[in-house]
């Protein structure tokens, strides 16, 4: 069975950043004990800045909010500029009134990924997500979280091996080059999809034709995001970079 996502396309940035920042307001207003599953990367930054504004003029709070992220390197130090960990410590989790116990990331100093994937991985099905909201990955990677091609769509959450595309393009975000790593814990396409309702978010050039590839080409496995096309409640954000070669 092949559903159809909603698609919104907004013409900005500042639009787009809105609009998904408005989605995840209204999902906390509508749910103050929300759970959420989160994003990294450049994507949701200005989402991020819109949520801490949010809660700053107290038209929501975070006090009873869980939120559970994709995904970590592995290994990496939680404190470590890269982490993941401290990207959401900068972008969300400093800015908010989330309780320190409400906020879960694996952990990348983890002495051992598969048993710290497996725990967490119980975390996040035993908590049960209501909302999931995911990034791209780069070109033809069509990932989410760091499930690469090949990924089944029935992984859990484990260690992976970055796509050399993933690596290139993310080695270029690291502060200390140096400390790149190129493995990852992430939270399986199964997981993911456990979630009762997921939002993706896919904004700029660069992604257009990922964007293409999702919506427009097979669901298979070469495409691991195509697995969000056999579900419902879904919704896709792009802006109008990203729409550009659905036409
Ligand atoms: C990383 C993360 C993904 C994220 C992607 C997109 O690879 N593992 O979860 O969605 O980056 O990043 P950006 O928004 O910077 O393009």
């Amino acid at each position: 069975m092949e559903y159809r996502p909603k698609i919104t396309v907004l013409p900005t940035e500042a639009e787009f950043d809105r609009y998904a920042a408005r989605k995840v307001v209204e999902a906390i207003k509508s749910n103050p004990k929300i759970h959420l599953t989160m994003p990294t990367g450049k994507t949701p930054e200005g989402m991020y800045a819109l949520l801490a504004d949010a809660c700053r003029m107290q038209e929501i709070s975070f006090g009873e909010v869980v939120i559970c992220n994709l995904d970590e390197y592995w290994p990496i130090n939680p404190e470590a500029p890269d982490s993941y960990a401290s990207y959401m410590k900068d972008n969300l989790i400093s800015k908010v009134d989330i309780k320190p116990g409400n906020w879960h990331i694996p952990r990348g100093d983890a002495p051992d990924p598969q048993e710290e994937a497996e725990s967490y991985d119980e975390l996040v099905s035993e908590l049960g997500i209501d909302l999931a909201v995911l990034g791209l990955g780069p070109g033809l990677t069509c990932h989410i979280g760091f499930n690469e091609v090949g990924a089944s769509f029935d992984t859990r959450t484990r260690l992976v091996r970055l796509d050399p595309v993933t690596a290139e393009v993310n080695k270029r975000h690291f502060v200390n080059k140096g400390s790149f790593v190129t493995s990852a814990i992430t939270q399986g396409l199964g997981t993911i999809m456990e979630a009762r309702k997921i939002v993706l978010l896919a904004k700029g050039l660069a992604k257009a034709n990922g964007v293409g590839r999702f919506l427009l080409g097979p669901i298979d496995e070469d495409c691991p995001v195509s697995v969000l096309r056999t579900r419902e409640y879904v919704e896709v954000i792009l802006d109008s970079e990203a729409a550009s070669k659905l036409n």
